[in-house]
């Protein structure tokens, strides 16, 4: 019998070891490992030390296994000897998990309990977001018209720097939101309001936010965003978002666009638009839509041809949207143009 050959099992290790080196360099807009708010950083922490904890006994166990099959591998000549049991090396291999478990459970029962259990600044942004199947609505404390609520979708802006604080609802079934780099991921339930831990986002950018909860067809696609705004831009947002739009020049193709949205199309009975006479509550407020970044719940980049695309048939683009009869055969080309430029033209001024 030939000898068994080593060299198989160690190209196929190296190549493994290559594979996982080159993934660890790609990046992800949903990644934990760069945390970008003080809550994320506990989190992040947290993620750490268990990592080092399950390196060090990977590296021991797998190892020590290594050694053992490559020292005792089958030779000829020699047999196998059997024991039965050992109480010392039975005690040892359940004591040492406890043992690791336990300096794992401490710091992660520490954390738990603050979290839930941190106070809310006096100053904080207060936000409730409401899961629908399948998009997010965000509604702001006391930031709208006369000291009421101001509403927005699929996009919240928040100013960095500031505690957050967001009560979490649902207005249908089981969602879950999550922001990797910020916050989460918590449960929204319906007819049960869940509090996130207020965090601190502290860097300026935009960050991802997914449903985490299977909730139908299009849960993979209910996405969104979040803007960390500087305190100037947050307050021009808010500003605006409390403005009356101001109309369209007359018969340009954002005029027609704002007639086909209001009377036409019917978009006002669904949709609001602060500022304007379109007071829907149905669908997503698309109040300043000219400003996001992204359509149809954070999946596609607000482009005008996505944005065309998504106002003729969503549901060619998201699976379960359901809009009867769809706007591409009830509007022509042209009316589908001036909505999307009217909805475009709804900018901070
Ligand atoms: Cu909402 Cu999954």
């Amino acid at each position: 019998m030939p000898r068994p050959t080593l060299i198989r099992p160690t190209l196929l290790a190296v190549a493994l070891i290559a594979v996982a080196i080159g993934l660890a360099a790609c990046t992800s807009p949903q990644t934990t490992f760069d945390p970008r708010s003080d809550a994320a950083d506990r989190i992040f922490d947290l993620y750490i030390m268990v990592i080092w904890a399950a390196g060090i006994v990977g590296f021991l166990v797998l190892g020590g296994m290594a050694y053992i099959l490559i020292k005792f591998r089958a030779r000829p000549g020699r047999k196998a000897q059997q024991i039965h049991g050992n109480n010392a090396l039975e005690i040892a291999w359940t004591i040492i998990p406890i043992l690791i478990l336990v300096v794992i459970a401490i710091p992660t029962m520490i954390w738990i309990g603050t979290s839930s259990t941190r106070p809310v600044a006096d100053d904080a942004i207060r936000v409730t977001a409401t899961a629908h199947q399948w998009w997010f609505e965000f509604e702001y404390e006391s930031l709208g018209p006369d000291g009421g609520t101001l509403v927005t979708a699929n996009e919240l802006h928040v100013p960095v720097g500031r505690q957050v604080a967001i009560e979490l609802r649902s207005e249908d079934v089981i969602h879950s939101f999550w922001v990797p780099a910020l916050i989460g991921k918590t449960d929204m339930v319906p007819n049960r309001e869940n509090r996130l831990e207020p965090f601190i986002p502290n860097e300026i950018g935009v960050y991802w936010g997914q449903c985490a909860e299977f909730c139908g067809v299009a849960h993979a696609n209910m996405r969104f965003r979040v803007h960390v705004d500087s305190l100037a831009d947050f307050e021009s947002w808010v500003a605006a978002m409390n403005e009356p739009q101001a109309a369209p020049p007359p018969e340009t193709g954002e005029a027609r666009g704002k007639r086909i949205f209001e009377l036409t199309a019917g978009c006002a009975g669904c949709h609001t638009i602060a500022g304007t006479a379109a007071a829907g509550r149905i669908g997503p407020d698309l109040s300043l839509f000219g400003e996001r970044i992204t359509v149809g719940a954070g999946i596609l980049d607000a482009t005008d041809e996505n944005v065309r695309a998504w106002v003729s048939d969503p549901g060619s683009l998201k699976p379960g949207v359901v809009i009867m009869p769809s706007f591409a055969d009830t509007l022509s080309e042209a009316q589908i143009a001036d909505v999307v430029a009217y909805l475009k033209s709804l900018r901070v001024p």
